[in-house]
Parts: C-alpha cells; structure tokens; sequence
C-alpha cells in the first residue's frame, strides 16, 4: 500500500510539472494565438523556443501522466472507502475522489474548448487535489511534515528554507522594480532553461525587440532599441533571479536528501512547496504573454494581484517550514490562545490587504482620490458599483479598490498593533518580545508609508510601501509561530486571577 501512494503521488507531481509546460506553450489553444494578438499571426518562434518546444510531445506526456495518476488514485480512493480505517480518513478518500475527477473534467473542457480560464481552474484543482493527498486524512499519505512539533530538529535544513524565503523577497523587490518602470512586458519568450543566456549578438536583441513591438504597450508608446535595453535587463534578472532559486532549492534538497535528513512526508511537503514555485514561475509567464493581447498596455491587476498572492503563500509555507525545523519544540504559553487568535487574524489580514493592495497598484488606483482621510472630500467613491458584473468593481474599479485598500488596511493596522501591544505586555522569551517590537514598528511605518504614497501619488514610494508589506508579513508568520505553544489559562489561573 505505502509503494503505491507514492507512485500515485509522484505521478501527480509529474502530471502536475506536465501540466505547468502545457501552459507555457499554450498547449490548450493549440498554438492558435490569432485570437489573442493584435497583429493576427503569432510571431515566429513565439511563445517558447529552446529545448522544450515540441508542443506534441508535452500535451501527450501530461495526458498520459494525468491518466496515470488519476486510476493510481482512484485506486486508492475505492480500497479506502472499502476498508475499515477510521471516519475522517474515509470522508478524506471521498474528497479526493471527488476532486480528481472534476480535474479530469476540467481538463478536458480546457482542452476541447480552448479557454484560459477554465484551465486556471484546472490548475488550482490540481492543487487542491495535492493538498488532499497529502492531508492527514487522504488515503495517499499521512500527515504533512510541515506540523511544527513533529519534525526531528535540523537547523541546517531549517536555515536553507529561511534562505530560500529570502530569495523570494528578492523576487518581490525585481518584480516591483519592473512594476514600476513598467518593464514587464518587455521579454516576449519564454526559455525555463535556456533563457539564462543573455543576448549575445544583434540578431538576438533583434529577435526580441521585434517581438516586443508586437505588444500593446509598445504600439501605444513606441521606444527606441537603446531604451528597450534599458527595461530589458532588470526584467533578464529578476527571471534569472528566479531561475537561481530553483536551483537553491533543488541542489540542497538532492543533497539533503542523499545524506538522509529529509524523511519522506518532508520530502513530499517541499516537493509541494517546489511545484507551487514552479506553478507561480509559469502564471508569471502567462501574465508577461497578455502583453500580445490587444489594449492590454500593462500587467491587468486581476492577474497580478493573485501572483503576489500566491508568492505569499509560499512565503508563509518556507518560513513556517524553516523555523519549524530549527525550533521543532514549540515553547508553551499558558494564557496565550487569545494572542494566538489574533496573531493569525494579524497574518490573513495582512495577506487580503496586501492583494487590494497589488489592485490599487496594478489598477492604476494610484493617481485617483490622492487625499487622506477623504476620498476627495467624501468617505466612499462616487459610483463605487459602477462597472457591471457587480464583483468587477472589487477588480478593477479604481475608486473601488483603493477604498476597499484603505478600509481594509486601517482594520490591518488596528488588529496588528492590538496583537503587538499585547504581545509586549505578556511575559515572552525575549526573541519572540523581539518580534513583537517589530511587529508594531513596521506596522506603523506600513501605514505611513502608504498614506504618504497615497498623497504624493508617488509610484516609487509605492515600492517602498510594497516592500515594507512584505516584510510586515513575514514578521507577523514569525510572531505566530513563535505562540504555536499557546493554550487558555487552566481553569483555578483564571479564578485566582479573577
Ligand atoms: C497594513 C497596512 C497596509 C498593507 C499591508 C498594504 C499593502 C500594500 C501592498 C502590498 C501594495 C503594493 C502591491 C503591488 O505593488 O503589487 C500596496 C499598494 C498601495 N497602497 Fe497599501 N498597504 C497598507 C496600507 C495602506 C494605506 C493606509 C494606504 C493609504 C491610505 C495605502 C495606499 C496604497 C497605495 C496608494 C498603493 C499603490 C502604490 C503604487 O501604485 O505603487 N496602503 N499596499
């Protein structure tokens, strides 16, 4: 039984990194871009040239894979439903039938009808359904060894996660800078593995500018090839920065895992955490493509307010994970489950507010309502419901979104500061006291920062103010993992107290 939950989660896995390529070549669509780019024919050698181009081979290697995986599953799902193991874990095998077959379905209507959006779909599915397999529950495999308490202490292993989520901090500071001088669009190809190799003559930049031409953005503001060399080389690190964290991860992971100190459920675990880098790396790309798209003249906010997102998560998941092996113990703090509440409220707050905030920026909320606390004298935008469908205002209009932001953000704000103050009233080991201080200290300055970028309508201010988020978040996971030990106070503490 245990050889074949692996083989059916490694086949997902593999199914999965297939299904990331057929994105990347557009496999749903079959290589007829005409639909979607303003000049008619898609430009030579366009989306992906380089190794993996034969788009056959990898839509019939992820069909065979997905099928592979699907019975491997399946198979699973019937003899746990069939045995006698305990409730929950009967319930789980249920679900996770049930989601592998909607991934079929899914993935065949991408397929026979060509839309992107039920592909996008088909992808969260996909993780969904690999979350399912790996929960405690599932009938593939235990527990994920993400669960601090559970780990064998490895500060080593611990402190490589940590590196890796610092990288992914360095991937915010790329992606904001070319946000803000507009460069994302700028390199129309897409090379996982070759593209590290910078342009090494003129019929190189050629070929790419010429590519870039075909943008939208480029036919509402032509340039010139000495100004596209300017937007193209910090749009060539930041994805060779991402590149470089691939392989941060996997050489260590190989080695870690030859020397024996990644046990199995640790190994699945960071293969998921690796396949959500590697999901985020292709939705990037997919954004970089809507360049090709008629009118579209800047990354649309409803693509990237969900890729700052997502790279959140795996922030999250790298840092709980990293801090997790190097202090497997939590330290156990009796009175605390109320501070604990708060502090992940503080987290998922933090996380909604920075995605308006990825909106405002992306929207181009910025240059409208630059006052505070009014919005131009009023406390709501005129025709906030404006745009039909309802929910597109939440999207798109820009009065909208930058309210939901400030509104959202002053909630942030409040709740943060409240868990931060009470953090420093309690009785905490002085690390953790630490973080509490920073906690209230970048909060504060998150606000600031974001009136001040508000007001002065400033685009660079608002990197600052981005990346401030970031590292607010980051301090609000360490602040709650630091309370994992938390519990009520016993009954006779409260009395007495009271
Ligand atoms: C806890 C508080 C806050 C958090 C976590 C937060 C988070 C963020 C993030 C992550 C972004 C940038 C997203 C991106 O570039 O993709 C952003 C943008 C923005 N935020 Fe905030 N924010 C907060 C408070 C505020 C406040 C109080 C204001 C103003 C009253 C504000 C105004 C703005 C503006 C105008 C932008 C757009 C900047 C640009 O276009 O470059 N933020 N926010």
């Amino acid at each position: 039984m245990r050889g074949h939950t692996i083989g059916a989660l490694l086949l997902l896995l593999l199914a999965m990194w297939g299904g990331t390529m057929v994105s990347g070549i557009h496999g749903i669509a079959d290589f007829s871009l005409k639909d979607h780019i303003g000049t008619g024919q898609p430009p030579a050698g366009w989306p992906m040239t380089g190794v993996l181009n034969s788009a056959g081979a990898i839509i019939f290697g992820h069909q065979m894979l997905a099928v592979l995986a699907a019975l491997g599953i399946l198979t699973l799902t019937v003899r746990a439903l069939r045995s006698e193991l305990p409730g929950p874990v009967r319930d789980g095998a249920l679900i996770v039938g049930g989601l592998v077959i909607l991934q079929f379905i899914l993935g065949v209507t991408a397929l026979v009808s060509g839309r992107y959006d039920i592909g996008v779909a088909h992808q969260m599915n996909a993780v969904l359904l690999l979350g399912g397999c790996c929960s405690s529950s599932s009938p593939c495999a235990g527990r994920p060894a993400a669960r601090g308490g559970e780990m064998r202490q490895d500060r080593a292993v611990g402190t490589w996660l940590l590196l890796l989520a610092g990288m992914v901090f360095g991937m915010v500071v790329g992606g904001g800078h070319a946000r803000t001088i507009g460069a994302g669009f700028t390199i129309q190809v897409w090379r996982p593995f070759t593209g590290f190799i910078p342009p090494l003559n003129a019929a190189d930049w050629n070929q790419l500018y010429g590519l870039y031409q075909h943008t939208a953005q480029y036919q509402a503001q032509p340039i010139d090839m000495a100004q596209y060399k300017a937007l193209f080389w910090p749009m060539f690190l930041d994805r060779c920065w991402g590149r470089l964290m691939a392989c941060v991860f996997l050489l260590p992971f190989g080695y870690f895992l030859l020397k024996g100190r990644i046990q199995r459920k640790l190994a699945l675990w960071l293969g998921f955490i690796f396949l959500l880098g590697a999901g985020q790396a292709t939705y990037g790309w997919y954004m970089v493509q809507t360049g090709m798209y008629p009118g579209v003249v800047s990354p649309p906010p409803e693509w990237a307010a969900p890729h700052l997102l997502s790279a959140m998560l795996i922030l999250l998941l790298l840092i709980w994970t990293g801090m997790s092996l190097r202090t497997p113990e939590p330290v156990p703090l009796e009175g605390a489950s109320s501070l604990r509440g708060l502090a992940s409220a503080s987290v998922l707050l933090i996380w909604i507010t920075m995605g308006f905030g990825a909106l405002v920026a992306t929207s181009g909320a910025l240059h409208v309502y630059n006052s505070f606390p009014t919005m131009d004298g009023a406390w709501t935008p005129p025709g906030a419901f404006a745009q039909d469908p309802l929910w597109s205002n939440f999207v798109t209009n820009k009065g909208t979104v930058q309210f939901c932001h400030r509104l959202l953000a002053t909630v942030t704000a409040l709740t943060v500061l409240t868990t931060a103050v009470m953090g420093l009233r309690r009785r905490l080991p002085p690390a953790l006291r630490d973080i509490f201080l920073l906690l209230a200290l970048l909060v504060a300055l998150q606000y600031v920062l974001g009136m001040a970028t508000l007001v002065l309508g400033n685009n660079e201010l608002g990197f600052v103010h981005e990346l401030n988020a970031v590292l607010l978040f980051a301090t609000a996971i360490a602040a709650r993992h630091g309370l994992r030990g938390a519990v009520a106070a016993p009954v006779g503490a409260l009395a007495a107290a009271e």
